[in-house]
């Protein structure tokens, strides 16, 4: 199967808030791990990654003169500098990646062109994609959904930090939240149940995208059932 794996920026700290730990070995290392796996069953694997753990587009918005488009545009740099990180990572544990991203920086990486991501992932490397959809007012889930149609990937799987899938509720601050194996993103929609975020849920349900939400930890068992929760088109 095609796997598009959506991780946030968050993911890549391991869940740590302190200054100069944006990364987190062991995390980076768990990440790679369940993706070999995913690639040794067959599967062929993108990614898209976040930028939280550099930059947080909406909490500067409006400080220091700073406008939305310009903050945003800040979140998709964070996302490329995330990218290289785990490109140069996953390269020296042996798995061959290449990064595409939505702004064109030739010095930098390869731009976006689908053909070649589609050469890419024919041949078993893993593509990061970067930058977002280079368009400020998207996040990085709705580039998921987009990247994951027009890649004709068979499945999103969002990858969370600290939870192992979609919740009733916060599950960090109600204690009454439980975990939703199935849903559909109607009801997502409807209850605004935080898998992510409205246009991307919206997307994927418009164009038949299925979505799975996992743990970081369980990325290499996402497609079982049991594991997770599932976010049907419907
Ligand atoms: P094949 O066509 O299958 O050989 O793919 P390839 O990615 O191995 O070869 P290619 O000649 O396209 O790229 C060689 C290396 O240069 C890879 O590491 C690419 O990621 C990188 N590369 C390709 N295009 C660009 C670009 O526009 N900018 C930057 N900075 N690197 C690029």
């Amino acid at each position: 199967m095609k796997l598009l794996i959506k991780l946030s920026g968050e993911s890549l700290s391991g869940g740590q808030k302190e200054a100069h730990s944006q990364y987190n070995e062991p995390t980076l290392e768990g990440i790679v791990r369940e993706i070999k796996i995913l690639q040794e069953a067959g599967h062929s694997i993108a990614l898209v990654v976040g930028g939280g753990n550099l930059f947080r587009g909406q909490e500067l918005t409006g400080k220091l003169s700073i406008e939305r488009p310009t903050a945003d545009y800040i979140g998709m740099l964070a996302t490329v500098q995330n990218a290289l990180v785990l490109r140069d990572y996953f390269e020296s544990k042996g798995v061959e990646t290449r990064v595409s991203s939505a702004i064109a920086m030739p010095q930098i990486c390869e731009g976006y062109i689908p053909q070649k991501v589609q050469r890419h992932m024919t041949k078993g490397r893993v593509v990061i994609f970067a930058a977002g959809l280079g368009a400020p007012y998207f996040t990085t889930d709705s580039t998921s959904v987009q990247r994951a149609l027009e890649m004709k990937m068979d499945i999103l799987i969002m990858a969370k930090n600290g939870v192992d899938g979609l919740y009733t509720a916060d599950p960090e601050t109600d204690s009454s939240a439980t975990l939703l194996q199935e849903v559909t993103a109607s009801e997502v929609l409807k209850r605004n149940l935080k898998a992510a975020d409205q246009s991307a849920i919206a997307l994927a349900k418009e164009h038949g995208l299925t979505i799975k939400v996992v743990g970081v930890q369980d990325i290499s068992r996402a497609l079982e059932e049991g594991v997770g929760s599932t976010i049907t088109p419907k």
